[in-house]
């Protein structure tokens, strides 16, 4: 990987980026320009990376620096991308090391601006940035927060570096099979109140909903991820709509669902809830409260009038008995393409783990048993059968 540095303050983060991508398995060539070693020294970066940082143009020993860089780097990453360098680029200046890389390399590029607001809004860096994605470039829009201090609230800010490195997974990513498509994703449990403090729920952490969001995102789809109370991070890049209850989840599922080529139901959406919530909080009292309960709607079954054809449907399903023969049921109840079952029995697969074991049950052919694997090699497995289900769908 090339990552460029340029000379703004957000490249005290780029130290912690150029060490995320190392320990991600990069081999990193940093490359700074003089401005950016005014800020941050290159021995950081040689400490960090464990190579030789690069500056000069015209260092003696280093003829042809910019030509062996750009040829070498799979990924092109400019971080942070200051006003002085996007104008530079953009007319296509080889003046420094960076920029003449820059001409020189064939790698996707990503450049990640970040600046003062003022700054951001101007209509010339606003063309420079119009121009550079004309130029096939990939262009950060930067995040909103704080700014220098001082300089209060606003568009400028340079994205975290975790969510950087997520931005250059999906610049190299290949299989690129999900491009333009429109990925609807759940995940997490929901909650049912019972009174305005207490809540019934399950144990479901939303980390295989949130694993196939983001690898959905990576393979090009526009993500919608409809998320109930999660115990992770959101992932990046995913349009995220928050909801509590199972009727909530229904009516974003319903809202979104004919604007989307595929649908993954991986949220564990609470089957039941009280026939009436208290308004007061619930007393101990002399007796315990008996909770009369009712079904919530099925929301897979409930979207089937919603669905457009071609669209593809795939469910969850976590059983403790008769495994495949109750996934093929709910496969063909809840008319599904394809449905991801796991065994709750099984140690290291299900709610909360980092892994899972499933098997993908579709309409025709054997199910396929995944052996024990990550969650997010998991959704990547279930996304190599969603793009093929896609195809044979296709008019
Ligand atoms: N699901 C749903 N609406 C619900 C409950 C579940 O759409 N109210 C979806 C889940 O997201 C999952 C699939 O249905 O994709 C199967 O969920 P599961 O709880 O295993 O199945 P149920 O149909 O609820 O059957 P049971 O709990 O009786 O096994």
């Amino acid at each position: 990987m090339l990552l460029g540095i340029t000379g703004g303050i957000a490249s005290y983060k780029s130290a912690w980026l150029a060490r995320l991508l190392t320990q991600a398995g990069a081999e990193v060539d940093v490359v700074m320009t003089v401005a950016a070693s005014q800020f941050v020294g290159p021995i950081t970066f040689e400490a960090l990376t464990g190579r030789p940082a690069h500056l000069g143009l015209f260092d003696p020993g280093h003829a042809l620096e910019h030509i062996r860089l750009a040829r070498e780097a799979h990924a092109f990453v400019v971080a942070p991308a200051t006003a002085d360098f996007l104008a530079r680029a953009s007319t296509g200046q080889a003046d420094d090391l960076l920029s003449a890389a820059l001409l020189a390399t064939t790698a996707p590029v990503l450049l990640v601006p970040a600046m003062n607001d003022r700054m951001w809004a101007n209509g010339q860096v606003q063309r420079n940035v119009a121009h550079l994605r004309e130029l096939g470039h990939t262009v950060l829009e930067p995040d909103e927060g704080n700014l220098a201090v001082g300089e209060g609230h606003g568009p400028g800010r340079m994205p975290e570096p975790e969510a950087l490195l997520s931005h250059v997974g999906r610049l190299l990513e290949e299989h690129r099979d999900l491009a333009g498509r429109h990925v609807l994703v759940t995940a997490g449990p929901t909650q049912e109140p019972l009174d305005p403090v207490r809540y019934i729920s399950n144990h479901s952490s939303g980390k295989m909903g949130v694993a196939i969001a983001a690898a959905a995102w990576r393979r090009g789809a526009h993500v919608t991820l409809i998320a109930g109370p999660l115990a992770v991070p959101v992932p990046v890049g995913a349009r995220v709509l928050h909801v509590a209850t199972t009727e909530e989840m229904l009516a974003a599922v319903t809202r979104e669902l004919p604007a989307s080529h595929v649908l993954v139901m991986a949220a564990a959406p609470a089957d039941f809830r009280a026939t009436s919530v208290a308004d007061q909080k619930m007393k101990k009292g002399a007796a315990a409260p008996v909770v009369a309960l009712e079904h919530t709607p099925d929301i897979l079954k409930s979207t089937k009038p919603a669905r457009a054809p071609g669209t593809v449907v795939v469910g969850f399903a976590l059983e403790t008995e008769r495994v495949l023969e109750n996934a093929a049921g709910k496969l063909a109840a809840k008319e599904l393409d394809m449905i991801v079952v796991n065994d709750a029995t099984e140690a290291g697969a299900g709610f909360g783990h980092d892994t899972n074991r499933v098997a993908l049950v579709r309409r025709s052919g054997d199910p396929e048993q995944l052996p024990l694997m990550p969650k997010t090699e998991v959704a990547d497995a279930i996304l190599d059968r969603v793009a093929l289900i896609l195809q044979e769908k296709a008019p």
